[in-house]
């Protein structure tokens, strides 16, 4: 799995292709889309037109739907990867399942029973989960054949370090992807982040990003701009000091993802159902 990733979250179906285009020509190999984004088709657009073989282009969708069943969940995942490859032989390189809340085990169990079969069938070369606490992977253990996943997708900067998922993950050889690497684009006048940007010569966002890579997480910056989508991709010629990094690491909230506490029984159960149709 190539380490830098481009995410195409909330990128607009008729900005998405020409976005992976530019990433492609900035020097990433690696495309995250998920059934939520409703962008799968036009992912799959630009690998047919970037002109490079399939193999050098790592692709991640997500499973979306909840609730469905295995059957169901195994047929609708296996439109994502008609959509992103429709070859006779097409695949995707890593599906995940999106987000464990909201869910009873045995939803989870029937999406990791589907997504195992379409990874049997060489139609996800790899299968792994996203936001999933070391709770969701242990009860992971009681069904699956597949153990463990190659990859847990968590949100993961600074400011929210998820330790306990992380040492989980590296402990059992997970790898970690990083999205909203960036923390939305909202912690960039951080002054610690502004302040090792400067010593570097480098923007927060490469500071940022550079951080990831050094943890040994897969970071997944969003942009849809040409400018931003180059620089975040110049991120492999320098490093951050091992003191800089003690600054970065220094900076966790400790508190998990503000979706957590929808898995601790807070949700009013309309709300809690409207989120699992909607595969949030
Ligand atoms: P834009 O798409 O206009 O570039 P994350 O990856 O953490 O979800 O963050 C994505 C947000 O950060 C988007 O709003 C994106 O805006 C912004 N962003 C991405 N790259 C940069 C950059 N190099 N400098 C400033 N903002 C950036």
């Amino acid at each position: 799995m190539p380490l830098l990733g481009f995410g195409v979250y909330q990128i607009d179906r008729s900005d998405c292709t020409e976005a992976c285009l530019r990433a492609i020509s900035a020097g990433y190999r690696h495309l995250d889309t998920a059934q939520l984004y409703q962008n799968e088709e036009e992912v799959g657009a630009a690998l047919l037109q970037c002109g490079l073989p399939r193999e050098e282009i790592f692709v991640t969708t997500k499973i979306r739907y909840p609730r469905l069943g295995k059957g169901k969940t195994y047929l609708r995942a296996l439109q994502s990867v008609q959509k992103i490859d429709p070859r006779e032989n097409g695949y995707v390189d890593l599906f995940l399942i999106h987000n464990p809340y909201v869910l009873k085990p045995k939803d989870r169990k029937e999406m990791w029973l589907a997504l195992e079969k379409l990874h049997e069938e060489g139609k996800a070369k790899a299968i792994g989960v996203s936001s999933y606490k070391p709770e969701h992977l242990e009860e992971m253990r009681e069904y699956a054949t597949i153990w463990p996943p190659a990859v847990n997708q968590i949100l993961l900067h600074p400011w929210t370090q998820q330790r306990e998922t992380v040492d989980y993950c590296n402990e059992h050889g997970i790898a970690l992807q990083a999205f909203s690497p960036l923390a939305r684009g909202k912690k960039l006048e951080d002054t610690t982040v502004a302040d090792i940007a400067q010593r570097l010569a480098r923007s927060p966002a490469q500071v940022l990003i550079r951080y990831c890579l050094q943890k040994g997480w897969a970071p997944l910056p969003k942009s849809v701009n040409e400018e931003r989508i180059k620089q975040n991709a110049d991120v492999f010629d320098f490093d951050i000091s091992e003191g800089d990094m003690t600054l970065l690491e220094g900076l966790d909230s400790g508190k998990g993802p503000s979706f957590d506490w929808i898995s601790k029984g807070n949700m009013p159960s309309v709300t809690t159902w409207l989120l699992g149709v909607a595969g949030l």
